[in-house]
Protein backbone atom coordinates (compact mmCIF):
# COMPACT_ATOMS: atom_id res chain seq x y z
CA UNK A 1 0.00 0.00 0.00
CA UNK A 2 3.11 2.04 0.73
CA UNK A 3 4.93 1.57 -2.55
CA UNK A 4 3.95 2.27 -5.84
CA UNK A 5 3.70 5.23 -8.18
CA UNK A 6 5.06 8.42 -6.39
CA UNK A 7 1.86 9.95 -4.87
CA UNK A 8 0.32 13.06 -7.50
CA UNK A 9 0.39 15.85 -6.01
CA UNK A 10 -1.43 19.38 -7.20
CA UNK A 11 1.16 21.06 -9.73
CA UNK A 12 1.72 24.05 -7.40
CA UNK A 13 3.03 22.09 -4.60
CA UNK A 14 6.54 23.14 -3.65
CA UNK A 15 9.38 20.93 -4.48
CA UNK A 16 10.05 20.00 -0.85
CA UNK A 17 6.51 18.47 -0.51
CA UNK A 18 6.93 16.57 -3.51
CA UNK A 19 10.13 15.35 -2.79
CA UNK A 20 8.95 14.01 0.66
CA UNK A 21 5.95 12.21 -0.99
CA UNK A 22 7.96 11.35 -3.80
CA UNK A 23 10.57 8.74 -1.07
CA UNK A 24 7.98 6.12 -0.84
CA UNK A 25 9.45 4.97 2.69
CA UNK A 26 7.81 8.71 3.92
CA UNK A 27 4.09 7.86 2.21
CA UNK A 28 1.92 8.67 5.27
CA UNK A 29 -0.64 9.54 2.58
CA UNK A 30 -2.10 6.26 1.76
CA UNK A 31 -4.84 4.15 2.12
CA UNK A 32 -7.29 6.93 2.87
CA UNK A 33 -4.69 8.71 5.40
CA UNK A 34 -3.68 11.49 2.97
CA UNK A 35 -7.45 13.06 3.24
CA UNK A 36 -7.49 15.97 5.13
CA UNK A 37 -4.02 17.27 6.67
CA UNK A 38 -5.41 17.28 10.26
CA UNK A 39 -2.85 19.17 12.84
CA UNK A 40 -1.12 16.34 15.20
CA UNK A 41 -2.36 13.44 13.31
CA UNK A 42 -0.56 10.11 13.55
CA UNK A 43 1.98 8.58 10.93
CA UNK A 44 -0.05 5.62 9.88
CA UNK A 45 2.99 3.98 9.82
CA UNK A 46 3.71 4.10 13.10
CA UNK A 47 0.19 3.21 14.50
CA UNK A 48 0.33 0.24 12.44
CA UNK A 49 3.95 -0.67 14.16
CA UNK A 50 2.58 0.58 17.45
CA UNK A 51 -0.24 -2.18 17.21
CA UNK A 52 2.13 -4.91 16.12
CA UNK A 53 4.00 -4.46 19.05
CA UNK A 54 0.78 -4.09 21.16
CA UNK A 55 0.17 -7.86 19.60
CA UNK A 56 -3.37 -6.78 18.44
CA UNK A 57 -5.17 -9.61 16.04
CA UNK A 58 -7.69 -9.43 13.38
CA UNK A 59 -11.57 -9.32 15.09
CA UNK A 60 -10.19 -7.88 18.35
CA UNK A 61 -11.38 -4.30 19.56
CA UNK A 62 -8.38 -1.12 19.54
CA UNK A 63 -10.17 2.20 21.22
CA UNK A 64 -8.75 5.41 20.35
CA UNK A 65 -10.68 7.77 22.73
CA UNK A 66 -9.26 11.09 21.48
CA UNK A 67 -9.40 9.64 17.76
CA UNK A 68 -8.68 13.13 15.88
CA UNK A 69 -8.70 12.44 11.72
CA UNK A 70 -9.47 8.69 12.50
CA UNK A 71 -5.50 7.33 11.89
CA UNK A 72 -5.92 4.52 14.32
CA UNK A 73 -9.16 3.47 13.07
CA UNK A 74 -8.48 3.87 9.32
CA UNK A 75 -5.04 1.87 9.71
CA UNK A 76 -6.90 -0.82 12.25
CA UNK A 77 -9.57 -0.89 9.61
CA UNK A 78 -7.09 -2.27 7.19
CA UNK A 79 -4.90 -4.10 9.42
CA UNK A 80 -8.56 -6.41 9.96
CA UNK A 81 -8.81 -4.99 13.46
CA UNK A 82 -11.82 -3.92 14.44
CA UNK A 83 -12.12 0.15 16.21
CA UNK A 84 -13.96 2.42 18.33
CA UNK A 85 -12.86 6.21 17.60
CA UNK A 86 -14.30 8.78 20.19
CA UNK A 87 -13.58 12.60 19.75
CA UNK A 88 -15.07 15.57 21.57
CA UNK A 89 -15.44 16.94 18.22
CA UNK A 90 -17.88 16.44 15.87
CA UNK A 91 -15.32 17.44 12.76
CA UNK A 92 -13.18 14.94 13.87
CA UNK A 93 -16.02 12.09 13.55
CA UNK A 94 -17.19 13.40 10.19
CA UNK A 95 -13.25 13.34 9.11
CA UNK A 96 -12.92 9.87 10.68
CA UNK A 97 -16.20 8.55 9.11
CA UNK A 98 -15.62 9.84 5.83
CA UNK A 99 -11.93 8.65 5.41
CA UNK A 100 -13.31 4.69 6.85
CA UNK A 101 -16.79 5.29 3.79
CA UNK A 102 -13.68 6.46 1.15
CA UNK A 103 -12.02 3.20 1.62
CA UNK A 104 -14.89 1.16 -0.07
CA UNK A 105 -17.98 3.69 -1.50
CA UNK A 106 -18.42 4.10 -5.01
CA UNK A 107 -16.13 7.24 -6.85
CA UNK A 108 -18.53 7.41 -10.08
CA UNK A 109 -20.29 10.69 -8.73
CA UNK A 110 -17.21 12.30 -7.11
CA UNK A 111 -15.90 11.82 -11.24
CA UNK A 112 -18.84 13.83 -12.04
CA UNK A 113 -18.65 16.49 -9.59
CA UNK A 114 -14.89 16.76 -10.65
CA UNK A 115 -15.50 17.36 -14.00
CA UNK A 116 -17.68 20.48 -12.05
CA UNK A 117 -15.00 21.49 -9.93
CA UNK A 118 -16.31 25.11 -10.19
CA UNK A 119 -20.35 24.25 -9.35
CA UNK A 120 -19.58 22.18 -6.30
CA UNK A 121 -17.14 24.86 -4.93
CA UNK A 122 -19.66 27.71 -5.99
CA UNK A 123 -22.64 25.26 -3.88
CA UNK A 124 -20.50 25.61 -0.44
CA UNK A 125 -19.59 28.82 -0.53
CA UNK A 126 -23.42 29.46 -0.94
CA UNK A 127 -24.63 27.29 1.80
CA UNK A 128 -21.29 27.81 3.99
CA UNK A 129 -21.10 31.23 3.64
CA UNK A 130 -18.02 33.60 3.20
CA UNK A 131 -14.55 31.73 3.77
CA UNK A 132 -12.14 32.53 7.05
CA UNK A 133 -10.20 35.04 5.61
CA UNK A 134 -12.44 37.39 4.48
CA UNK A 135 -14.18 37.62 7.58
CA UNK A 136 -11.19 37.50 9.65
CA UNK A 137 -12.51 34.34 11.37
CA UNK A 138 -15.11 35.97 13.24
CA UNK A 139 -18.23 34.02 10.49
CA UNK A 140 -21.26 33.13 11.49
CA UNK A 141 -22.28 30.40 9.24
CA UNK A 142 -25.22 31.86 6.83
CA UNK A 143 -26.57 28.20 6.55
CA UNK A 144 -24.13 25.54 8.33
CA UNK A 145 -24.38 22.00 6.87
CA UNK A 146 -25.62 19.59 9.76
CA UNK A 147 -25.45 15.65 9.06
CA UNK A 148 -28.97 16.68 9.17
CA UNK A 149 -29.03 19.02 6.09
CA UNK A 150 -27.15 16.93 4.66
CA UNK A 151 -29.12 13.88 4.70
CA UNK A 152 -32.16 16.24 3.15
CA UNK A 153 -30.24 18.06 0.78
CA UNK A 154 -28.57 15.08 -0.37
CA UNK A 155 -30.13 15.06 -4.00
CA UNK A 156 -29.21 18.78 -4.68
CA UNK A 157 -25.95 18.62 -5.70
CA UNK A 158 -25.54 16.27 -7.99
CA UNK A 159 -29.23 15.76 -9.11
CA UNK A 160 -28.79 12.63 -9.57
CA UNK A 161 -31.72 11.39 -6.90
CA UNK A 162 -30.87 10.19 -3.41
CA UNK A 163 -29.40 7.23 -1.64
CA UNK A 164 -26.31 6.07 0.11
CA UNK A 165 -23.50 6.84 -2.85
CA UNK A 166 -24.93 10.36 -2.87
CA UNK A 167 -24.55 11.01 0.72
CA UNK A 168 -20.83 9.56 0.42
CA UNK A 169 -20.02 11.68 -2.36
CA UNK A 170 -21.63 14.72 -0.55
CA UNK A 171 -19.43 14.02 2.41
CA UNK A 172 -16.49 13.72 -0.03
CA UNK A 173 -16.67 16.56 -1.40
CA UNK A 174 -17.36 18.57 1.74
CA UNK A 175 -14.21 17.29 3.07
CA UNK A 176 -12.13 18.16 -0.23
CA UNK A 177 -14.03 21.89 0.04
CA UNK A 178 -13.03 21.71 3.77
CA UNK A 179 -9.30 21.01 3.16
CA UNK A 180 -9.23 23.89 0.38
CA UNK A 181 -10.61 26.31 2.80
CA UNK A 182 -7.58 25.57 5.27
CA UNK A 183 -5.24 25.28 2.21
CA UNK A 184 -5.78 28.73 1.29
CA UNK A 185 -6.18 30.46 5.13
CA UNK A 186 -2.36 28.61 5.57
CA UNK A 187 -0.99 29.69 2.20
CA UNK A 188 -2.44 33.55 1.45
CA UNK A 189 -2.85 34.47 -1.80
CA UNK A 190 -3.99 30.78 -3.23
CA UNK A 191 -7.70 30.87 -5.01
CA UNK A 192 -9.18 28.20 -3.22
CA UNK A 193 -11.48 27.17 -5.87
CA UNK A 194 -8.11 26.29 -8.11
CA UNK A 195 -6.77 24.48 -4.73
CA UNK A 196 -10.39 22.26 -4.41
CA UNK A 197 -9.43 20.75 -8.34
CA UNK A 198 -5.96 19.25 -6.88
CA UNK A 199 -7.19 18.46 -3.62
CA UNK A 200 -10.05 16.42 -5.51
CA UNK A 201 -7.93 15.33 -8.05
CA UNK A 202 -5.03 13.81 -5.13
CA UNK A 203 -8.59 12.49 -3.26
CA UNK A 204 -9.53 10.64 -5.98
CA UNK A 205 -5.99 9.19 -6.62
CA UNK A 206 -5.51 7.96 -3.04
CA UNK A 207 -9.25 6.33 -2.95
CA UNK A 208 -8.76 4.03 -6.49
CA UNK A 209 -5.45 3.00 -5.20
CA UNK A 210 -6.30 1.90 -1.87
CA UNK A 211 -9.61 0.64 -3.55
CA UNK A 212 -7.68 -1.76 -6.20
CA UNK A 213 -4.77 -2.75 -3.80
CA UNK A 214 -8.34 -4.34 -1.49
CA UNK A 215 -10.20 -5.43 -4.06
CA UNK A 216 -13.51 -6.40 -4.14
CA UNK A 217 -14.07 -8.63 -0.78
CA UNK A 218 -13.74 -6.31 1.78
CA UNK A 219 -15.54 -8.21 3.87
CA UNK A 220 -12.20 -9.24 6.19
CA UNK A 221 -12.11 -5.19 6.82
CA UNK A 222 -12.07 -4.28 10.46
CA UNK A 223 -15.50 -2.61 11.18
CA UNK A 224 -14.82 0.87 13.04
CA UNK A 225 -17.62 2.47 15.57
CA UNK A 226 -17.01 6.08 15.40
CA UNK A 227 -19.05 8.97 18.08
CA UNK A 228 -18.61 12.29 19.34
CA UNK A 229 -17.95 11.90 22.89
CA UNK A 230 -16.38 12.55 25.77
CA UNK A 231 -13.02 10.42 26.66
CA UNK A 232 -13.37 11.46 30.78
CA UNK A 233 -16.53 9.58 30.49
CA UNK A 234 -15.93 6.43 28.11
CA UNK A 235 -19.27 5.47 27.20
CA UNK A 236 -18.37 1.74 27.10
CA UNK A 237 -18.68 -1.40 29.40
CA UNK A 238 -15.77 -2.44 32.19
CA UNK A 239 -13.34 -4.55 30.23
CA UNK A 240 -14.78 -4.12 26.88
CA UNK A 241 -11.50 -3.74 24.63
CA UNK A 242 -8.61 -5.30 23.49
CA UNK A 243 -5.98 -2.26 23.88
CA UNK A 244 -6.10 1.22 23.59
CA UNK A 245 -3.94 3.63 21.21
CA UNK A 246 -4.27 7.28 21.73
CA UNK A 247 -2.61 10.68 21.71
CA UNK A 248 -3.69 13.41 23.84
CA UNK A 249 -3.46 17.21 23.57
CA UNK A 250 0.14 18.17 24.65
CA UNK A 251 -1.64 20.34 27.30
CA UNK A 252 -2.68 23.67 25.36
CA UNK A 253 0.11 23.11 22.99
CA UNK A 254 -2.62 23.44 20.02
CA UNK A 255 -5.75 24.91 20.07
CA UNK A 256 -8.04 22.08 18.40
CA UNK A 257 -11.41 24.54 18.42
CA UNK A 258 -9.51 28.11 16.85
CA UNK A 259 -7.55 25.88 14.13
CA UNK A 260 -11.11 24.06 13.05
CA UNK A 261 -13.43 26.86 13.85
CA UNK A 262 -14.69 27.30 9.60
CA UNK A 263 -14.88 23.60 9.76
CA UNK A 264 -16.80 23.61 12.83
CA UNK A 265 -19.17 26.22 12.52
CA UNK A 266 -19.85 24.78 9.09
CA UNK A 267 -20.92 21.67 10.47
CA UNK A 268 -23.48 23.86 12.80
CA UNK A 269 -21.25 22.97 16.15
CA UNK A 270 -20.74 25.83 18.55
CA UNK A 271 -17.48 26.19 19.17
CA UNK A 272 -17.76 28.26 22.67
CA UNK A 273 -19.59 25.46 24.13
CA UNK A 274 -16.96 22.77 22.53
CA UNK A 275 -14.03 24.89 23.86
CA UNK A 276 -15.80 24.11 27.40
CA UNK A 277 -14.84 20.05 26.36
CA UNK A 278 -11.95 20.69 24.85
CA UNK A 279 -8.76 19.19 26.73
CA UNK A 280 -5.88 21.26 27.11
CA UNK A 281 -8.44 24.29 26.41
CA UNK A 282 -10.31 24.18 28.88
CA UNK A 283 -10.10 25.90 32.93
CA UNK A 284 -8.39 29.12 32.94
CA UNK A 285 -8.56 32.02 32.81
CA UNK A 286 -5.00 32.10 33.35
CA UNK A 287 -2.70 29.49 31.63
CA UNK A 288 -1.51 27.63 34.92
CA UNK A 289 -5.25 27.29 35.71
CA UNK A 290 -5.73 25.65 32.41
CA UNK A 291 -3.24 23.21 33.24
CA UNK A 292 -3.78 21.99 36.26
CA UNK A 293 -7.28 21.54 34.82
CA UNK A 294 -5.20 19.19 32.18
CA UNK A 295 -3.93 17.21 34.79
CA UNK A 296 -7.26 16.63 36.46
CA UNK A 297 -8.85 15.97 33.25
CA UNK A 298 -5.83 13.38 32.38
CA UNK A 299 -6.26 11.67 35.46
CA UNK A 300 -10.16 11.07 34.87
CA UNK A 301 -9.16 9.82 30.99
CA UNK A 302 -6.40 7.44 32.17
CA UNK A 303 -8.92 5.60 34.74
CA UNK A 304 -11.71 5.81 32.04
CA UNK A 305 -8.66 3.75 29.87
CA UNK A 306 -8.52 1.74 33.10
CA UNK A 307 -11.75 0.92 33.42
CA UNK A 308 -12.49 -0.22 29.61
CA UNK A 309 -9.40 -2.08 29.21
CA UNK A 310 -9.56 -5.82 29.50
CA UNK A 311 -7.40 -7.16 32.71
CA UNK A 312 -3.77 -7.76 30.72
CA UNK A 313 -4.70 -5.21 28.05
CA UNK A 314 -2.17 -2.46 27.10
CA UNK A 315 -3.16 1.53 26.49
CA UNK A 316 -0.39 2.74 24.55
CA UNK A 317 -0.17 6.82 24.62
CA UNK A 318 1.61 9.11 22.18
CA UNK A 319 2.79 12.26 23.95
CA UNK A 320 5.33 15.28 23.76
CA UNK A 321 6.47 18.09 25.99
CA UNK A 322 6.12 21.62 24.67
CA UNK A 323 8.25 22.42 27.63
CA UNK A 324 9.11 26.36 26.80
CA UNK A 325 5.75 27.29 27.04
CA UNK A 326 4.58 25.36 30.32
CA UNK A 327 7.73 27.00 31.85
CA UNK A 328 6.09 30.57 30.93
CA UNK A 329 2.60 28.95 31.63
CA UNK A 330 4.14 27.88 35.38
CA UNK A 331 6.95 30.67 35.39
CA UNK A 332 9.31 28.32 36.34
CA UNK A 333 12.72 27.54 34.61
CA UNK A 334 12.00 25.12 31.73
CA UNK A 335 14.58 22.30 32.84
CA UNK A 336 12.24 22.21 35.43
CA UNK A 337 9.21 21.37 33.47
CA UNK A 338 7.75 17.84 34.08
CA UNK A 339 7.49 16.08 31.40
CA UNK A 340 4.12 15.34 30.17
CA UNK A 341 5.52 11.68 29.41
CA UNK A 342 6.25 11.37 33.05
CA UNK A 343 2.71 12.92 34.27
CA UNK A 344 1.42 10.16 32.07
CA UNK A 345 3.14 7.65 33.68
CA UNK A 346 2.75 8.81 37.35
CA UNK A 347 -0.89 9.51 36.71
CA UNK A 348 -1.14 5.84 35.44
CA UNK A 349 0.32 4.18 38.51
CA UNK A 350 -2.35 6.31 40.22
CA UNK A 351 -5.06 4.60 38.15
CA UNK A 352 -4.21 0.95 37.91
CA UNK A 353 -1.92 1.23 34.80
CA UNK A 354 1.09 -0.27 35.13
CA UNK A 355 3.71 1.27 33.53
CA UNK A 356 5.87 -1.22 30.74
CA UNK A 357 8.38 0.74 28.52
CA UNK A 358 8.87 4.05 26.69
CA UNK A 359 10.33 4.73 23.28
CA UNK A 360 11.14 8.20 22.75
CA UNK A 361 11.45 9.56 19.22
CA UNK A 362 13.24 12.63 17.61
CA UNK A 363 10.33 14.85 16.99
CA UNK A 364 12.07 16.57 13.28
CA UNK A 365 11.56 20.43 12.45
CA UNK A 366 10.14 21.34 15.63
CA UNK A 367 13.45 21.69 17.71
CA UNK A 368 12.86 24.91 19.22
CA UNK A 369 9.41 23.76 20.77
CA UNK A 370 9.43 20.18 21.53
CA UNK A 371 12.35 17.81 20.75
CA UNK A 372 11.15 14.62 21.58
CA UNK A 373 7.95 12.78 21.49
CA UNK A 374 7.51 9.73 23.81
CA UNK A 375 5.35 6.29 23.25
CA UNK A 376 4.52 4.79 26.79
CA UNK A 377 3.06 1.76 27.35
CA UNK A 378 0.66 0.78 29.87
CA UNK A 379 -0.59 -2.77 31.07
CA UNK A 380 -3.74 -3.03 32.80
CA UNK A 381 -3.35 -5.49 35.97
C1 LIG B 1 -3.33 15.04 19.21
S1 LIG B 1 -5.01 15.07 18.63
C2 LIG B 1 -5.24 13.40 18.10
C3 LIG B 1 -4.81 13.19 16.68
C4 LIG B 1 -5.06 11.78 16.20
N1 LIG B 1 -4.16 10.84 16.84
C5 LIG B 1 -4.94 11.68 14.68
O1 LIG B 1 -4.25 10.79 14.19
O2 LIG B 1 -5.53 12.51 13.98
C6 LIG B 1 -5.92 15.15 20.14
C7 LIG B 1 -7.44 15.11 19.97
O3 LIG B 1 -8.04 15.12 21.27
C8 LIG B 1 -9.34 15.62 21.09
N2 LIG B 1 -9.96 15.94 22.40
C9 LIG B 1 -9.77 17.02 23.19
N3 LIG B 1 -10.54 16.95 24.28
C10 LIG B 1 -11.25 15.79 24.20
C11 LIG B 1 -12.20 15.15 25.05
N4 LIG B 1 -12.63 15.71 26.18
N5 LIG B 1 -12.68 13.93 24.67
C12 LIG B 1 -12.30 13.37 23.49
N6 LIG B 1 -11.42 13.95 22.63
C13 LIG B 1 -10.88 15.14 22.98
C14 LIG B 1 -9.12 16.81 20.17
O4 LIG B 1 -10.32 17.17 19.50
C15 LIG B 1 -8.05 16.28 19.21
O5 LIG B 1 -8.65 15.81 18.03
Amino acid sequence: MCTGQPLRLPDHSSFRLKAFFERNLFRTGYGTHGLFPYRGKFHPQMVKALMNIMGLKPGQTVLDPMMGSGTVCVEASLMGINSIGIDISPFCEFMARTKLTALTMDLTRVHSARENVGRVFEYFTRRLGPQPMEEKRKLASRNPITIQSLREDEALLLRTGGGRDTFDTQNLLLLAYLDSIGYAERIRGKDPAKLLCGILDRYLFVCEKIQATLGSDCAWLGKATLLTGDARALPMAEGSVDGILFSPPYSFAVDYVANDSFHLQALGVDVANLREMMVGLRGGPRLRDKYDTYRQDMKRILEECGRVLKSGGLCTVVIGTNSNQISRALRIAEEKVQGLNELIRQLAHESGLDFIQQIDRPVLGLANTMREEHVVFLQKK
